[in-house]
């Protein structure tokens, strides 16, 4: 059972949050490849597919969302779990309307869909961003929940295992 994992991160914290659910997988005995959506030429071989985005402007990346247009068939033939990173479901953000990402992931048929809360640090972030982010009314911080992270792929491998 081989898995592809891609994560499409611009700062950093959805490529993280990847990581550790890639650690889990593997620590439940199946075999994880990681990548970024647009270095990926070819699907061919994997079992299962786990997609990643950080979520801006309400919407998965653009990388993200061309990797889903390019590999539309084999996605549809295989299980596919996604994850969002954003704000905003933290605590009076209001950075976006999550459902405003629905038409990707409609088109994926996913098992599942879950949104992580990320993180805000305008230390990192340029002024343009800086200020988008904050006039949509993100809390600076970090707000990554491993506990959630970590269910989120023990139940992806729990269902794998379970087909194996
Ligand atoms: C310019 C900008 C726009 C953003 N827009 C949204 C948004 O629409 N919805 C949301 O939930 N989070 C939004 N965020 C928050 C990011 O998704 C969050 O900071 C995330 O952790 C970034 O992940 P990354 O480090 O992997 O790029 C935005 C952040 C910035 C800087």
């Amino acid at each position: 059972m081989t898995i592809l994992l891609t994560s499409s991160s611009r700062h950093g914290t959805t490529d993280s949050i990847a990581g550790v659910i890639a650690q889990r997988l593997r620590e439940a005995g199946l075999d994880v490849d990681e990548a970024r959506p647009e270095e990926v030429t070819s699907v061919e071989g994997y079992d299962a597919f786990v997609l990643g985005s950080a979520i801006y402007m309400t919407r998965w990346t653009e990388q993200a969302t061309d990797f889903t247009r390019r590999f539309r068939e084999e996605l549809s033939a295989h299980p596919v779990w996604a994850f969002s990173v954003g704000l905003s479901g933290v605590d009076k953000g209001e950075v976006s309307d999550p459902l405003r990402i629905g038409p990707v992931l409609l088109s994926l048929k996913a098992r599942e869909h879950v949104t992580f809360s990320g993180r805000f640090d305008p230390a990192q972030l340029n002024l343009r961003e800086r200020t988008i982010a904050r006039m949509g009314g993100a809390s600076e911080g970090d707000f990554r929940d491993w506990g959630a992270v970590c269910a989120f792929a023990d139940s992806i491998a729990s269902t794998l295992r379970g087909r194996a």
